[in-house]
């Protein structure tokens, strides 16, 4: 069974050679935003200060880190969400790091972990993550977790929490 735990100083070099991996870096490293693996080590190396409004978790399969997720207020972030009500609304980012543990149903399983945390909170509404149009292995993970399309043209998808309004 997957696990969720927060990350901690311990993981933070195989983060770092997981998102080195081409399988990773080729969706992290986003050239036309300026954003490098060099920004997402930053934000973890400085998660206790200037980027305490990220959470970061680890996926644990059986005791072994498989994966990294995160998730963040949209009110904390600078980010173009486009036409998102923000109130309510929290960002995702995730990633299976060890390849041998690529399409087996455990991303699906961990965004899944990630939204009912979420949900968990009085505050969620909603849950967004922002992909690239050619990921299609993160695409279909969120529409098998009931994410919807909200904007094709920023790939912005959103999962609503039940009962709650757009
Ligand atoms: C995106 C990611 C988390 C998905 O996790 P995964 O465990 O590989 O995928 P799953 O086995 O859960 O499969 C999810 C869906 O994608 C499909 N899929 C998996 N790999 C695929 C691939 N390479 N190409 C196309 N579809 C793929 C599966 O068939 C499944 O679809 P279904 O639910 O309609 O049957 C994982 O591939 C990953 O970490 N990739 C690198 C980092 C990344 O891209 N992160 C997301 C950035 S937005």
């Amino acid at each position: 069974m997957l696990e969720l735990r927060l990350l901690c100083d311990n993981d933070i070099s195989l983060v770092e050679a997981w998102l080195n991996k081409e399988h990773v870096k080729r969706w992290y490293e986003i050239p036309h935003l300026n954003i490098t693996i060099d920004d997402w080590m930053s934000e973890i190396k400085q998660r206790g200060g200037e980027y305490r409004w990220l959470t970061h978790l680890i996926a644990v399969l059986q005791g072994r880190p498989i994966g990294l997720c995160q998730y963040y207020k949209c009110v904390d972030s600078d980010e173009d969400f486009g036409t998102l009500l923000l109130t309510g609304s929290y960002g995702i980012d995730y990633l299976i790091g060890e390849e041998a543990y690529l399409g087996k149903g455990l991303g699906k399983e961990m965004i899944a972990l990630l939204v009912d945390k979420i949900f968990s909170f009085p505050d969620a509404r909603r849950v967004t993550a922002n992909i690239d149009k050619n990921n299609k292995a993160s695409e279909k993970a969120l529409l098998s977790c009931g994410f919807l399309l909200l904007d094709a043209e920023r790939s912005r998808y959103v999962i609503q929490k039940a009962n709650s309004v757009i």
